[in-house]
């Protein structure tokens, strides 16, 4: 049987992971390590899939600070990089904060697939502080990029998209100790580096921010943005180009249905997360339009705040409605007792639907 089995298998494999579909790509950063000299970023690739380790893959992942947009002081000494097979790139070695702060990408996949994954690191010295660094939105929303005082200064603030001037609030108009951008009806060319400063303080004081606008409406995908998405589950996005569900890190399926075991991201949920503490402190970034979040189970500023209880998911973001006995884990959702399952433990395992079959997208965008 396997003799037969193998020679036909492999074509099929490799076919299957070549179309189309979202690379798989997660760049991690510890947001509990602030010191410089501690801090690292991890990018892993799920992408060798069949031979991982081997260089089959050609163009090797990229992880590097892109200085085009946030320019900061050179460092006294450039980070390390450093390489565990193909599929894993690590970056450390930082020497001052200001070594920290901006814009990292790393790139990776093959051919035509190629895509980078983008991590915004804010210095938790700033003056200001995102509320939330990484914004996805559908095309015709609302965005709201919200900027917390820290350390307030009687002055003015600049907002910034890619580096160029925006616009100006006066100090005034903070909003409950925030200074709000908004973006009514947003378009994709708004997407971008956003930051807030006060006025005459250093750049390195500013609050940084990515805005990402998907290229259709809600729930759309497509040239013209006429095709239907799948209904992506679990907070997954919808990929705007392909119409794939790109899954928050600790779901997998093609509606990013199933949860992982806790501690496992990747697209096959083949990754584990570092350390004994599990996903803790831990920010995951995914090909766009996902952005980044906290694992499952995870929120805060520094992903270090269990979810409440009833809420589940990255960032907790999603709320467990449980149904037939079911209880709420907050890394996987609702555990079913025995005989139901289904998201909202809403199917009965005897086959009988309980409230007829099909369940409603939980948080999806798009
Ligand atoms: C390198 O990758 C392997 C899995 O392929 C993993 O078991 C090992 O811990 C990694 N090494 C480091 C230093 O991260
Ligand atoms: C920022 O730069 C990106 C990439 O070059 C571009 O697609 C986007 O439209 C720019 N956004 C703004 C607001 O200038």
């Amino acid at each position: 049987m396997v003799w037969l089995g193998a020679p036909l298998l492999l074509p099929i494999l490799f076919l299957a992971s070549d179309v189309g579909a979202a690379v798989d790509l997660t760049l991690l950063a510890d947001l509990r390590l602030t010191e410089p000299q501690r801090f690292f970023l991890t990018c892993v690739s799920g992408e060798a899939g069949v031979g991982r380790g081997s260089d089959a893959w050609g163009a090797p992942l990229l992880l590097e600070k892109d200085d085009r947009i946030v320019r900061t002081p050179p460092p006294w000494q450039p980070p390390h990089l450093a390489r565990n097979g193909s599929h894993q790139v690590t970056l450390r070695g930082f020497s001052q904060p200001s070594d920290l702060v901006g814009v990292f990408s790393c790139v990776g996949g093959a051919g035509a697939r190629r895509t980078p994954v983008v991590y915004v690191h804010n210095s938790p010295g700033a003056h200001l502080h995102p509320d939330k660094v990484t914004h996805t939105v559908n095309k015709g929303d609302t965005a709201v990029l919200s900027a917390r005082v820290r350390k307030e200064k009687q002055m003015d603030v600049i907002w910034k998209s890619n580096g160029s001037y925006f616009s100006t609030l006066d100090w005034h108009e903070a909003q409950d100790g925030r200074f709000l951008l908004r973006f009514p009806d947003v378009q994709p060319p708004s997407s971008g580096i956003y930051s807030a400063t006060y006025l005459e303080a250093s750049p390195l004081g500013s609050a940084f921010f990515r805005l990402i606008v998907r290229g259709c409406e809600a729930g759309r995908w497509g040239p013209g943005c006429t095709k239907e998405c799948p209904g992506c589950l679990h907070g997954g996005v919808c990929h705007d180009q392909d119409g794939e569900c790109v899954c928050p890190p600790g779901f997998t399926g093609t509606r990013c249905e199933q949860a992982c075991r806790e501690g496992r991201f990747g697209q096959s949920c083949q990754e584990q997360c570092p350390g004994t503490s599990g996903c803790r402190g831990l920010t995951f970034c995914l090909p766009d339009p996902y952005g980044c979040s906290c694992g499952s189970g995870w929120r805060g500023s520094q992903c270090q705040e269990a979810c409440a209880p009833g809420h589940f998911g990255a960032d907790c973001r999603l709320r467990c409605q449980c149904q037939n006995g079911g209880t709420c884990d907050r890394f996987s959702g609702c555990v079913c007792p025995s005989g139901w399952h289904g998201v909202h433990c809403e199917k009965s395992d005897s086959g009988d639907w309980a409230d007829g079959g099909v369940s409603a997208p939980v948080g999806a965008l798009g």
